[in-house]
């Protein structure tokens, strides 16, 4: 049986949504801006950080999926969905649900910096910094959280719960046990 419980309630995770737009847009006074998110995870995210960011924006999508057996992402990125437009010259911010092992966005970062972007940072609601196995900088983190599966506001467990309006702890347990305790 799978259970979620409230990790980060709605109301943390706006307020703290806020605070980040309030220092990009700090940051980035008088420059235009375009956010790259990280589909489909981040789309939840980007939305509300894109509304707070008092700056001109632009967006742009991508979708990757990791190489690699199923429970190491060997950090060699397929491209499923690649930008619309050149980032060429451009202040971009790449924006991810999560970081965890790194090895997704390490790829990804060296990539995107090859097409030579004016500047380039990272944004990630969540970050897993005991997971890390590579030293991919965050420039912008929501919140640290501990090594647990978490769901909602975009993050998925075999692409449910995204749309969770909180960030919830998945956790797993198994029928058979269920039964023999409650006997
Ligand atoms: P990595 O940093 O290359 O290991 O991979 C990060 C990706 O793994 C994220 O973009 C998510 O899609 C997925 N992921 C990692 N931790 C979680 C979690 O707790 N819940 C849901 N997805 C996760
Ligand atoms: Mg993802």
């Amino acid at each position: 049986m799978e259970t979620v419980s409230v990790m980060i309630p709605e109301e943390d995770l706006l307020a703290r949504v806020r605070a980040m737009a309030s220092q990009i847009t700090e940051d980035y006074a008088g420059k235009e801006l375009k956010l790259v998110c990280i589909l489909k995870g981040s789309v939840f995210f980007t939305t509300e950080l894109a509304k707070r960011i008092n700056l001109p924006i632009r967006l742009d999508f991508m979708s990757v999926s990791s190489y690699g057996d199923e429970t190491e992402s060997s950090g060699r990125v397929r491209i499923v969905k690649d930008l619309d437009e050149s980032i060429r010259g451009q202040h971009v911010i790449v924006v991810e649900d999560i970081v965890d092992s790194g090895r997704t966005l390490a790829f990804l970062l060296e990539m995107l910096k090859s097409r030579q972007p004016e500047s380039l940072r990272l944004c990630t609601l969540l970050d897993k910094p005991s997971r890390r196995v590579t030293d991919v900088k965050v420039d912008y983190t929501g919140f640290e959280i501990p090594d647990e599966f978490v769901v909602g506001f975009g993050l998925d467990y075999a692409q449910r719960y995204r749309a969770l309006p909180f960030i919830g702890k998945l956790s797993i347990t198994n029928e058979e046990s269920e039964e023999k305790r409650s006997k």
